[in-house]
């Protein structure tokens, strides 16, 4: 077995699947200016999806997150999820969703052996929600949760992307859903994956103060995360269920940190978000042998994490037009 382990000694154990790059949203910081869904050639089937994670998890991946585009737009998606947990050495397996379709989605996905859910979310507000994510409907995405929790898809993260001037005003609103009940609450920075500079400058807001507006509620005890988990940093409220997480990939670098690969709904295997390097694995398939070579290649391929630029708009301008089509 070839244990995957980059030149930096991270250990990598975290595949990042795409399963669709279509999206029913248009959330206005991911999509890049083009309408609704992308239309970048063929996907991968629900078969060569399952041999790309049989040769991965042989590869010593345990742990699978499926994104998309909109992963619960893919109709085979519950088929995939049952053929998934059949892979000898995948422990987890999550997906990341907008949560519009999830009402009626988490029980047969939960049957099919799903263990967790992610769930974009970026205002608690009706108007607000429709504003940012142009179509979306808040009340859909909030049975979209119910039906999470009732189908025990444990723990609920819950993703908020931190805009200033738009739902910095609801920090301490999301901040409150933990105090009741188990969700994990995570807020990310804004990045700058679209091609509109002006708009990140205008709206991007620093987790420092996400964290202050937090501290309105009670002071904030840091604790380990997950473990396996990301590059999240996690707190709790005193009393609280549930924790609250900071993604800061622009504020604080966590790339070296970075566990993961990715491979888009195409079959290219990506080393590393910010680079532009793509191993396309489909000619791949046939062989077993080929098929790890192409995931000990793209180890190597990811980047010295200290050489990134620090300019964000500089560091993430490979990232463009690329997020919405990988759910980052
Ligand atoms: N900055 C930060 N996070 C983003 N996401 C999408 N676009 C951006 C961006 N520009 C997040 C979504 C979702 C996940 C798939 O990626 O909020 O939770």
């Amino acid at each position: 077995m070839t244990v995957l382990v980059d030149g930096f000694g991270r250990r990598i154990t975290y595949l990042r699947v795409s399963v669709t790059d279509r999206c029913n949203l248009n959330c206005f910081y991911c999509i890049p200016g083009r309408e609704g869904c992308l239309d970048g050639g063929q996907l991968l089937s629900l078969e060569e999806v399952v041999r790309i994670a049989d040769v991965a998890a042989a590869c010593g991946i345990s742990k699978i997150r499926l994104t998309g585009g909109e992963p619960l737009l893919r109709p085979d998606l519950t088929e995939l999820v049952r053929r998934l947990r059949e892979v000898p050495g995948i422990r987890e397996l999550s997906l990341t969703t907008n949560g519009m379709l999830l009402d009626t989605l988490a029980r047969p996905l939960a049957e099919a052996g799903l263990q967790r859910v992610n769930i974009s979310l970026d205002s608690l507000l009706p108007e607000n929600f429709s504003g940012i994510t142009r179509g979306g409907t808040l009340e859909r995405v909030l049975g979209g949760v119910r039906a999470a929790r009732e189908a025990g898809l444990y723990p609920i993260k819950i993703n908020v992307v931190l805009l200033k001037g738009i739902n910095d005003g609801e920090i301490a609103d999301f901040a409150g859903l933990t105090l009741a009940d188990d969700y994990h609450v995570r807020f990310i920075e804004f990045m700058p994956v679209t091609a509109e500079e002006e708009r990140w400058r205008e709206h991007y807001l620093p987790l420092e103060a996400a964290m202050a507006e937090c501290t309105r509620l009670g002071p904030l005890v840091e604790e380990p995360g997950p473990p396996n988990g990301g590059p999240a940093r996690y707190f709790r409220l005193a009393g609280a269920r549930g924790n609250i997480g900071f993604i800061s990939p622009l504020s604080r670098h966590f790339c070296g940190d970075c566990n993961r690969l990715r491979v888009t709904a195409q079959g290219k295997l990506l080393p590393c978000l910010l680079r532009e390097q793509a191993i396309d694995l489909r000619p791949l398939l046939p062989d077993t042998a080929e098929i790890a070579a192409a995931f000990v290649k793209a180890l190597l391929a990811k980047p010295d994490p200290t050489s990134l630029a620090a300019d964000p708009l500089v560091r993430c301008r490979p990232f463009i037009t690329k997020m919405a089509a990988i759910g980052g």
